[in-house]
This record gives structure tokens, sequence and C-alpha cells, in this order.
């Protein structure tokens, strides 16, 4: 029999062997008595709204490890019923997962990423900017509970506008800036990729790009370091069609909340999934994400802890952000990354002034 912490463990991960810790010829128990106990990578999303339950299906899917899907107490039916249906999908799509709804965040203690979508999303005719005084307040109490809990956790905010969520809850939780990220690149480039396939009629999987800068209208394009199965993309289509992809991507966002009268969520979760991937498998890959830079891409040069987090390159592994990955940019390119992160500046000054605590 296993008996205190043990037994509490072997119940949570192997109700199925009550033989877990017995003497030897017992089987499966009693090799498992000689190891130290794997456990499954545990991934805490804070919003069970369009954002959050797809980050959990996504997840769930590619069976990344257990799931704890949080929301407000008034909305934690809704959280408890995302968890169990998901979890439903099991049997049939073949993923091991514990998935679970709350709103208590002792049910997160312990994790190891976790992704924060709590907040409002945007309305037609709203820019990401617009969101800030109400959701600035959630991501604040948010990470708040999310670091007591998990003070070692990895956090991926994807909260709008997201160049100051992240800079909130870097401020609020105290982490090392290794272990705070924002997900708006992966998302961006997979919206350039996607309108690129879909004007050259090939497949997606070809394509290879990357950019930099902030979420959306910021972002600095790189058709330059835009190849389809090696071919540089100004081969394959003219500037003006490259043009038209960079303009559409830029503002993907905003024709997805014309059409549906709030934002867009499968792509949102689909590319903070990469990220967590990138992360529980401890994969090295170079995503462009919202990571904190100082003398990078000369964001606060000389200025030690003055830095701000912007959209670059950076290697993802077990660590979070393991390194940011500089590129050799033209005047052109340099001109369009300052002017981006001089508007993270200016909404960190506006979160600033709103939230002194925050400053
Ligand atoms: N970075 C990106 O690429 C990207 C893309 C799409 C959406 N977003 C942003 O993600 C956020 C969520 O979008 P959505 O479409 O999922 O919205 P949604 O309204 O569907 O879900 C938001 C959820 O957050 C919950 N919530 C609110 N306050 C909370 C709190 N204090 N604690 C826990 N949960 C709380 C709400 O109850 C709701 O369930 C928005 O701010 C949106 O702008 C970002």
């Amino acid at each position: 029999m296993c008996h205190g912490a043990a037994a509490r463990a072997c119940h949570v991960r192997y109700p199925f062997f009550p033989a877990c810790g017995a003497g030897p010829g017992t089987g499966l128990g009693s090799i498992q008595s000689r190891r130290t106990p794997v456990r499954r990578a545990k991934i805490s999303i804070i919003g069970a709204g369009n954002v959050g339950a797809t980050c959990a299906h996504w997840a769930a899917a590619k069976e990344l490890g257990d799931i704890v899907l949080v929301d407000i107490p008034d909305r934690v039916g809704v959280a408890q019923g995302k968890a169990l249906d998901l979890a439903q999908c099991g049997p049939i799509e073949r993923f091991d997962a514990n998935i679970t709804g709350t709103s208590d965040y002792k049910d997160t203690a312990n994790s190891d990423v976790v992704v924060i979508t709590a907040g409002m999303p945007r309305k037609p005719g709203m820019s990401r900017d617009d969101l800030i005084g109400v959701n600035v307040k959630i991501v604040k109490d948010v990470t708040e509970q999310v670091a007591k809990h998990s003070p070692n956790a990895i956090l991926i905010v994807v909260s709008n506008p997201l160049d100051a969520m992240v800079y909130t809850a870097w401020k609020v939780s105290g982490f090392p800036t290794h272990r705070i990220l924002g997900q708006a690149g992966a998302l961006d480039v997979a919206r350039f990729r996607t309108f690129l396939a879909m004007k050259l009629g090939c497949s997606i999987e070809d394509i290879s790009s990357l950019l930099l800068g902030g979420h959306g209208d910021d972002m600095v394009p790189l058709p330059r370091f835009t190849s389809v199965a090696g071919i540089p993309i100004d081969q394959l289509l003219s500037q003006a069609d490259i043009t038209e992809c960079v303009e559409r991507a830029k503002v993907g966002g905003g024709e997805i909340v014309k059409l549906m009268g709030t934002s867009a969520y499968y792509a949102p979760a689909s590319g903070t999934i990469q990220m967590v991937e990138a992360i529980v498998k401890d994969k090295k890959r170079i995503v462009p994400c919202a990571a904190y830079c100082e003398d990078e891409y000369g964001v606060s040069p000389g200025q030690k802890g003055k830095g701000y987090f912007v959209g670059v390159p950076v290697v993802l592994g077990s660590k979070g952000m393991e390194k940011v990955v500089p590129i050799k940019m033209t005047g052109d390119e340099s001109k369009l990354m300052a002017e981006s992160v001089s508007h993270v500046k200016d909404l960190v000054a506006t979160v600033q002034k709103m939230f002194p605590e925050l400053a």
C-alpha cells in the first residue's frame, strides 16, 4: 500500500494500479516504486472563454499535459462544463489528460505553464488599445493569484492589448523576464503564411516566414526572410501581391472581428499552444513572441532593468525564453521596428499612468 504523499500521488496518477509501491513480484507497481515518478506537464489556462477553451482543446489534442481551466466564480460552471466536455473527447481523439475546470487558484498549484487569456475581447469598431483599462485590472488580479500558487511557472500572456498585458504580468509576478512571454507573433506570422499560401495555391507547410514588432497594425513584416520550399518569396510573387498579403495579415484580427462580432480564437489559441508545446517538450523552436529586450533590437540600449516586451524571434524551450535571436535589419525595417517599439513604450506609459503601482 502507498502511504501519505505517495498514496495521494498514486491515486491522482495511477488509480488503476493499487499495487503501486508494493514489494517485488507485484508487477508494474514494483517497477514504479523504484523510479522517481514522472509527471505530466501541468498547464493552467486562465479564462475559459473562446481563446482559453480553444487553447485547452489544442493542448489536449496534442496531449501536452494535464489542463486546468480557470474562470471567475460566476462562470465556474462554464469552466467545469468545458473541461468535462473536452475530457470526453479523450476516448475518441485518444489523448490521456486530466482536464479540470475551477475558479479556485489552489487547483492551479505548481503549474509548469500558465496561459492568461482572461479579459475582454474586441467588439467591432474597437482597437486593441481600447481594452487597456478593463484588462490591466483583470490581468493584474489574475497574475497575483497565478504567481502565488505557481511561483516557478512560465507565463504566456494572450489578453489584449498584448504588449501592455505582458508588462503588467511581469510587474505583478516579479518573475524573471525569461519566464514571461506574450503571444502575438506566432499568430501574425501564421496569418501571413496563410494568405501567401492562398495566393500561391501551394501547401502551407512549405512557407516559412518571420516578422517582428507589435500585434497587428504594428507588425514589422519581413518578406526578405520569407521563402517557399527554400525559394525566396520575391521569385514567386510580385511586390504588389506580397504587399497585399502583408496588409491583410496586419488587419487579420479586425477582419475576423467584423465578421463575427468578437475576436478570433482558433488561430490565436493555436499560436499560443505552439509556444506551450515548444516549452513543455523543450523543443528550442524559434518563434516570434513578445519577449523582454534591453540592448536587443535597440529597445533600451544600456538601460538595465528598463527594457520592454516587444515582438522578436526567440528560442523557446523548457526555461521559457532561452534566447532572443538577433537579425540584421535594413534601414526601412529598423525604422518600422523603432515605430513599433515606440508604440509599446506609449502603451506601457499609459498603464503606468492609470496604475501607478505598476510603474
Ligand atoms: N494575443 C492574441 O493574439 C489574441 C487573439 C485573440 C484574442 N486575444 C485577447 O484574448 C482575450 C480573451 O479573448 P476571448 O475571445 O477568449 O474572450 P472571451 O470573452 O470569450 O473570454 C474571456 C474569459 O475571461 C474570463 N475572465 C474575465 N475576468 C476574469 C478573471 N478575473 N479571472 C478569470 N477569468 C476571467 C471571462 O469570464 C471569459 O470567460 C481578450 O483580451 C482578447 O482581446 C488576444
